[in-house]
């Protein structure tokens, strides 16, 4: 009821293995092209963060993923988005670039030194932790 401003979540997943974290290479819009992020997407009306973040993970790199704990706090993105991480695990696939210009991994060192898209970067302190 009512015109409430309501906010759209944006899920993100942090994929780690062997003490490295999976970074996606934005391909668009431009003025993100180039820069990395923890790849994820939109939640939709009505889903959970979980399917959604499953769904993207799948759309985007071919993975299937089980969805852990939530990382570092939610980031307001503003026009109404809200962005927030969950630690993934990987159950099956190897994650390739769908939609994405590149993947690389990183470890704790190369996560400061890599160009994060704005949001991502205030979680570097909670990814570092778990890396
Ligand atoms: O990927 P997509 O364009 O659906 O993301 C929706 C919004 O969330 C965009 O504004 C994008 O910049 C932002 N986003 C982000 N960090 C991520 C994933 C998405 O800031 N890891």
């Amino acid at each position: 009821m009512g015109a409430v401003s309501e906010s759209r979540t944006v899920v993100a997943g942090a994929v780690i293995v062997n003490a490295r974290l999976l970074l996606a290479q934005r391909a668009h819009p431009a003025e993100l092209a180039g820069r990395w992020e923890l790849p994820g997407g939109k939640v939709e009306p009505g889903e959970q963060d979980t399917t959604a973040l499953v769904r993207e993970l799948r759309e985007e790199l071919a993975i299937d993923v089980v969805v852990g704990d939530p990382v570092g706090a939610d980031v307001d993105l503003g026009g109404g988005l809200v962005l927030r991480a969950y630690r993934v695990n990987v159950v099956s696939g190897t994650p390739a670039p769908l939609e994405h210009s590149a993947l690389r991994w990183v470890d704790a060192a190369e996560l400061h030194t890599i160009d994060l898209v704005a949001a991502d970067r205030q979680w570097i302190p909670d990814l570092v932790a778990l890396l």
